[in-house]
């Protein structure tokens, strides 16, 4: 049984494959947690107990006791779980146990996105519900164990059973200690064309917050914070992780109280978030993906991506192979016409390609990133037959036709704004800061989502439509709505995610077979809750394939290649300048979802059959790629190689793939060891026929002919025989 109740000792002992998670109800320190960690059998853990005494202290016990749920005014001095100012201005919170509840299966989180069941069985809830006797708050804490999946989510659902309205100001989706204080933080930050770079630093005597108040997950954070061991590597070591399923402003923290315990948390940004709750009214915070690996940042990377891929992911495109696409963005920007669209797509027809993107500029009047957005009305300048006519002729020359929408914005320069100025998030009185010369929509209004669900759905409506790429390009400054209350004005991010996520819902759910990409100026909201109503994600702008192997490196940390929108871009590349072969480039897209960004009719002939031959080792692989294990080798950040593994079909399949960044002189040779394979089996090259024996690939290493170029690549398939 994944989660049991031992009533004697009054521990919870939530069990999942290889972790064990232990609260247990103190009789005067509440709902602890004593453990998470390597899976524990059955038995006594209250022996920690002890552990926290300590000797004569300054320090109440909630600062000292591994607290499961911190509150204020009680002795805890970090980042509280939960906290509720009530009507008599204070936010003084106490909460004891009232009673649990252990059931099989996952609830669904109302409104909001979260890993799902197919069957009861998959999953163990666990619902301790507790309550802060003076003003009626109650906070259901909510841990649904995956056993299968080796995971475990957390979300608290907090309700006003007083007769008073309170202020939510601290939400935190999951809040954990940890014993100790020798731990080192990993995050994800970056920027726009360099998102997700991996940072690694020491937890100091200080606390650090990883966030975004952006109105969205954004470039410069990701919702996802690991803690690890020093000597923890890709390969082995420790690391507890959290991950938000949620597309808004968000903060994970790690603390180090002055005991030398560490604390991790995450959850809504305080900052930006308050929520008024009326009587008998209650909030669902968004749920937290937590996970333990003892098997290094792979073995974390792998649970993430298990759970992500088959159990965020939905629809039917979530098994399903990815189609190599063709987008005309970096090829023609605005500047395009039918006729350019229809050369690049018989081009592209020519070597394999299976479906065109129409990117942004094909609406309104928009031949500049300036105007017309909100007006999702074709441009007949540009395109006579409109949608319906160019997605027929896409169609006709064999390939499937995508269109490009960025449905949050509004231009102010649009029959849209003209007609509706009031619809975007603003403040009466004050200037609308515009970003990219747009404002946002006001989304936690319910006209304007229904107006975004019409205007999107009557385009894919009228034209044979099988792809959509989800653009948003600008994050929040007057993140305040024309349609609230005073009082209310703090919650309007996150009612604008929980307006988006009905808009994403309704929109999806119409166009089941629509395979759809998110995308916020490349990779600014790659998050959970964006991948549960959109199975992949433009990784990023920059496809310099040198950065990208950073980039996409970085966002396997959390998220798995089938989400990864990968395309070869023009040399040089329009992000960097950086030049580089077409094979380089066309190696690094095989790393996620693959396809093209670029004219082909500007290669030269023998550019072409490169990309024609990449197309086809695509074609033969991508079920390994898109649904195999996917293994990190080598780190981008640490060296000047790169390198990562997939094995499918049952470790059948493998695919090596391995960069080089600078070339060295006299070089040597370099190998790579390759992990996870069955030692006794034998795989054989595909390509030069050659057979080793996985014990060697993994112990002895595959020898790198060395390339006498930057930015070289190698590929290898490898086939169990
Ligand atoms: C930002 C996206 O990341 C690009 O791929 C492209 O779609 C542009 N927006 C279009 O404006």
């Amino acid at each position: 049984m994944p989660i049991s109740f031992n009533e004697s000792d009054k521990v919870f002992h939530l069990q999942g494959k290889t972790f064990s998670y232990c609260l247990m109800l103190h009789p005067e320190q509440g709902l602890l947690n004593l453990y998470w960690g390597s899976r524990l059998p059955d038995g006594e853990i209250t022996y920690l107990i002890n552990s926290f005494w300590g000797l004569a202290s300054f320090d109440l016990g909630a600062n000292r006791f591994p607290t499961e749920l911190p509150t204020r005014g009680t002795g805890y001095y970090g980042t509280p779980a939960v906290c509720a100012l009530n009507a008599q201005g204070n936010d003084l919170t106490k909460l004891t146990y009232v009673s649990h509840a252990i059931v099989p299966g996952k609830r669904r989180l109302e409104g909001l996105p979260a890993v799902y069941t197919e069957a009861d069985s998959e999953a163990t809830t666990l619902v301790i519900t507790l309550k802060d006797a003076l003003t009626g708050l109650t906070v259901e804490a909510e841990y649904t164990v995956l056993e299968d999946l080796d995971a475990l989510t957390r979300s608290l659902r907090l309700t006003n059973g007083g007769a008073e309205r309170l202020t939510l100001t601290h939400m935190q989706s999951a809040s954990a200690p940890l014993y100790g204080d020798d731990y080192e933080l990993i995050n994800l930050n970056g920027a726009w064309a360099r998102e997700r770079q991996v940072v690694r630093t020491p937890l100091g005597r200080a606390n650090t917050r990883v966030e975004s108040q952006r109105g969205a997950s954004g470039h410069e954070q990701n919702p996802f914070i690991a803690l690890v061991k020093k000597d923890t590597t890709e390969q082995a070591g420790s690391a507890w992780a959290m991950a938000l399923v949620y597309s808004g402003s968000f903060l994970a923290t790690a603390e180090v109280n002055n005991f030398y315990n560490t604390r991790m948390s995450i959850g809504l940004n305080p900052e930006v978030c308050r929520w008024q709750l009326d009587p008998g009214a209650s909030f669902q915070t968004p749920e937290a993906i937590l996970v333990y690996s003892a098997e290094g940042l792979n073995g974390m990377s792998h649970r993430f991506h298990r759970i992500i891929r088959t159990r965020v992911a939905r629809g039917y495109w979530r098994d399903k192979v990815r189609p190599v696409l063709i987008n005309n963005w970096e090829a023609t920007y605005f500047g395009f016409n039918e006729e350019l669209i229809l050369n690049i797509a018989r081009a592209a027809k020519e070597i394999g390609v299976e479906l065109f993107v129409l990117d942004d500029g094909w609406f309104g009047k928009r031949d500049r990133d300036n105007c017309s957005l909100g007006d999702w009305v074709v441009d007949r300048r540009k395109l006579p037959g409109g949608i319906e006519g160019v997605a027929r002729k896409v169609n006709e020359l064999g390939l499937r036709f995508g269109l490009w929408f960025e449905p949050e914005m509004i231009s102010p320069d649009s029959d849209l704004y003209r007609a509706h100025p009031d619809w975007c998030l603003h403040v009466d009185g004050r200037s609308r800061t515009e970003a990219r010369q747009q404002l946002i929509l006001d989304l936690s209004r319910k006209e304007v989502q229904d107006y975004v669900i019409e205007a999107v759905s009557s385009v894919l409506r009228s034209a044979p439509i099988s792809y959509v790429k989800w653009d948003m390009n600008r994050n929040m400054t007057e993140y305040f709505s024309g349609d609230q209350t005073p009082d209310r004005q703090m919650e309007t991010q996150h009612r604008y995610i929980l307006g988006l996520y009905r808009v994403l819902e309704e929109i999806t759910s119409a166009f089941p077979e629509v395979l759809f990409e998110g995308c916020s100026g490349g990779g600014g909201r790659f998050d959970a809750g964006f991948l549960y109503y959109m199975p992949q994600f433009w990784t990023s702008d920059d496809t310099d394939p040198v950065e990208r192997l950073g980039i996409q490196y970085g966002t396997s940390f959390v998220y798995p290649p089938a989400t990864m929108g990968a395309h070869v871009s023009a040399s040089p590349n329009h992000q960097t300048g950086r030049a580089t072969s077409i094979k380089m480039r066309a190696d690094v897209a095989l790393g996620g979802n693959f396809g093209f960004e670029l004219d082909l009719n500007k290669l030269t002939q023998e550019e072409i059959e490169a990309c024609r031959k990449a197309v086809e080792t695509v074609k033969a692989v991508r079920g390994t790629l898109q649904q195999g294990e996917f293994t990190r080798l080598e780190s981008p950040f640490e060296g000047n190689f790169a390198a990562w593994q997939f094995v499918g079909n049952e470790g059948r399949d493998v695919v090596l793939c391995a960069y080089q960044r600078l070339v060295a002189p006299n070089p040597g040779c370099h190998r790579v060891f390759m992990t996870g394979l069955c030692p006794d089996a034998r795989y054989r090259d595909a390509e030069s026929g050659q057979v080793f024996s996985g014990a060697a690939l993994m112990h002895a290493g595959l020898p790198l002919r060395p390339i006498r170029s930057d930015f070289g690549s190698w590929i290898f398939r490898f086939e169990r025989v």
